[in-house]
């Protein structure tokens, strides 16, 4: 199977990076292969699939990332991830949740790289989608190169040819996850590194890259970026390095906003709730003149109870004309 080009990614990001949001990445960057949020094993094998994992075919390239240590789950929910028609199943060993009672998921399997690679092995052993992998460069406080070093080792040598490397390490215990994105320092030469000592393998390097110009010099010594905040809060970045990196022409955020606003009347016939969709768009505007009119129609509660997508085309004409409806919500 072709490996997806993974130049530009948008990140797996819990109640961010939902059906609705993947969907309004994709208007702004035809290229960029997107990521659900994390759905563990147990949610697939206990809950509700079709809600966890359904998506709109316009979402394509879209991974699907699985949280969870028990190889014979992750095997059967990455079966469903191929039924369910997703590109490609991601592992996360990222995510700094303490040990769980049963089983574990997250940057804790860094420290066991084999079973990583066992898990690995299985996911490849039930679904012919390529199987990649999440983490950090090490937990707590192991420092040295040589744990991500031997991390990636042993589950590449399971078959795994993608690593996702979110450029610091993840501490366990006595930060919270928010703090966990910020607090440890971040080091991009350990990604390079690995890139060297691995040069077959594609590595993407995430973490702190918060604007368009740095997107690039990441590009000329690793095999992609994945975006996760900048993309969220101001995700006409997607649409710029769709523009820098594959040559699509700029698509003003007014036609985003129409693409929007046909997928809301949509969605909105099929009962879910305006609010759900336009919560991912507040960034839209982020940085141009009027941007918190746009913030403040799109999070009024009483527009949103209305559950009405000319919503959208009502903002978007207050924050790109201004004055007269801007007086209204003043
Ligand atoms: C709200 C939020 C939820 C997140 N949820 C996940 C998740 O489900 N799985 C995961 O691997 N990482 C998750 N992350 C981490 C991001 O994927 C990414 O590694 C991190 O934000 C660093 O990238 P950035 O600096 O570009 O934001 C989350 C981040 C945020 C902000």
């Amino acid at each position: 199977m072709t490996p997806l080009d993974h130049r530009l990614c948008t990140a797996p990001m819990m109640d961010w990076s939902d059906r609705h949001c993947r969907y309004f990445f994709r208007q702004l960057s035809r290229h960029a292969v997107v990521y659900t949020e994390m759905v563990t094993t147990g949610a697939l094998v206990h809950g509700d699939v079709e809600r966890h994992l359904r998506f709109d075919a316009a979402e394509h390239p879209v991974a699907l990332q699985l949280g969870g240590s028990d190889a014979t789950d992750l095997a059967h929910c990455a079966r469903l991830g191929e039924q369910y028609g997703y590109d490609e199943i991601n592992l996360n060993c990222g995510c700094p949740s303490e040990r769980v009672q049963h089983g574990a998921f997250g940057a804790c399997l860094m420290a066991e790289p084999q079973l990583v690679a066992d898990c690995v092995k299985a996911m490849r052993d039930a679904t012919s989608l390529p199987v990649t992998v999440k983490h950090r460069l090490g937990i707590d406080s192991i420092e040295a190169y040589e744990f991500v070093q031997e991390f990636v080792a042993t589950v590449a040598a399971a078959g795994c040819e993608t690593f996702f490397v979110h450029a610091r390490n993840a501490v366990l215990k006595g930060l919270s996850p928010k703090d966990n994105r910020e607090i440890p320092p971040l080091k991009y030469d350990y990604v390079v590194r690995l890139k060297r000592d691995f040069p077959r393998l594609r590595i993407i390097v995430n973490g702190g890259i918060d604007t368009l110009d740095a997107i690039e010099p990441h590009l000329s010594q690793l095999d992609g970026v994945m975006l996760g905040r900048v993309a969220y809060h101001d995700p006409y970045v997607l649409a710029q390095a769709e523009m820098r990196l594959f040559g699509t022409a700029l698509r003003p955020r007014s036609a985003i906003v129409d693409d929007m606003f046909a997928y809301a009347n949509d969605q909105v016939k099929n009962g879910t709730p305006l609010r759900a969709i336009v919560r991912h768009m507040l960034g839209l505007y982020h940085g141009q003149p009027n941007a918190r009119v746009w913030r403040r129609m799109l999070s009024d509660a009483s527009m949103l109870a209305a559950n009405r997508p000319g919503l959208l085309l009502d903002a978007r004409e207050a924050t790109e004309n201004g004055a007269p409806v801007l007086a209204a919500v003043a």
